[in-house]
């Protein structure tokens, strides 16, 4: 039948992994479990135009506009994704697709968008499916289908399309897991975690040297990697336990030590490689020191990069702002951090 021109609008937040997925096989699937908090402010706007694409041409028709200029990089990028889609999507073919896509957190932060993009869009696929054929009959499949498709584009990615936090890969402890998309944590989130802050220190915004791509190639002759991947396994686990207990001091032993375990991994890699910076291990001697004089449970985590996540309940929010701005901010290039919260999962505009 005649389809006639739309567009499909998400926001899709950003997400913390806690337990960290790294290292990847066959088609972006996981080698260990992983688990994160979904954030609340940083965040990526995508909308999907959609016509009949009247010119028959090779591949998949889509341009992309970054706040609002076109991004031949990005073009590039997603169309090649959306052609690896075609096997799934053959109706995508028979589209010309436009693609206007923006952060709400700023372009300059060093913050990486892949995780937030990537579950925009596959939402916007998701619902184009629907529009185009029929809604899904069980919400639970839409919302696997679009984190599937979100895997594909970034790993990590299909972690975002639920509030709260999400598990991905296979837990023999937690039906319906899978490496091939995220679940849900519904139900099993201590209050004290459901409105925890995660303020993010912007360290440095350089380039990163090594990308995510490479360092998870590069655990494949990693040394410790056996060892890492069941630790990661073990430690979802765990973590499930201490986010339904709301055990705020296990659950910052667990953070920090996956911080530096993923750090660690990179530095044990051959080639070996260091993406934390002086003022990444200055600011976290304070935190150290700040705990040890507060009692209180603030505590880091470190994604592939140099820039520290500060996790803590909301009841000391207080006294975690007044640390962050008399002693930390003289770590960040331009003073600056963002402020975030555990937040509600992605929105349809
Ligand atoms: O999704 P990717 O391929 O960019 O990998 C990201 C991996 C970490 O952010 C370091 C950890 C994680 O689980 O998000």
């Amino acid at each position: 039948s005649e389809v006639r021109p739309g567009a499909l609008r998400w926001r899709s937040p950003s997400n913390i992994a806690l337990v960290k997925y790294w290292g990847k096989h066959g088609k972006q699937l996981p080698r260990n479990p992983s688990i994160s908090f979904t954030l609340e402010g940083a965040a990526t706007d995508t909308t999907l135009d959609y016509a009949v694409r009247t010119q028959a041409g090779e591949g998949v028709d889509v341009q992309l506009y970054l706040d609002g200029e076109r991004n031949e990089g990005f073009t590039v990028r997603t169309r090649q994704f959306l052609e690896s889609l075609l096997p799934i999507y053959p109706f995508l073919k028979q589209l010309s697709l436009t693609i206007h896509t923006s952060n709400t957190f700023p372009h300059s932060a060093g913050i990486a968008s892949s995780a937030s993009g990537m579950s925009a869009l596959a939402l916007c696929l998701v619902s184009l499916e629907e529009t185009l054929f029929a809604p899904f009959k069980d919400r639970e499949q839409y919302w696997a289908k679009a984190s599937y498709l979100a895997r594909l584009g970034s790993g990590s990615a299909c972690r975002s399309v639920y509030g709260g936090a999400a598990v991905w890969g296979t837990l023999a402890g937690l039906p319906g897991s899978s490496d091939e998309y995220a679940v849900p944590v519904r139900d099993g989130l201590h209050a004290t975690f459901q409105d925890y802050h995660d303020d993010i220190l912007l360290i440095s915004r350089s380039e990163k040297s090594v990308s995510s791509r490479a360092g998870h190639g590069l655990m494949e002759g990693n040394p410790y990697a056996t060892a890492r991947y069941a630790q990661a396994t073990r430690r979802t686990d765990e973590m499930l336990t201490v986010l339904r207990q709301g055990n705020v001091e296990r659950f910052g032993e667990l953070l920090e030590s996956e911080a530096l375990t993923l750090h660690a991994l990179m530095m044990s890699s051959h080639p070996p490689y260091l993406l934390i910076r002086p003022n990444t291990l200055s600011a976290i001697e304070r935190i150290h020191q700040f705990r040890a004089e507060t009692r209180l449970p603030l505590y880091f985590t470190l994604d592939a990069g140099p820039n520290l996540h500060l996790l803590y309940p909301h009841a000391m929010a207080a006294e975690a702002k007044t640390f962050i701005r008399e002693q930390l901010l003289a770590f960040c290039e331009d003073q600056r951090y963002l402020a975030d919260r555990v937040g509600k999962g992605p929105e349809a505009l």
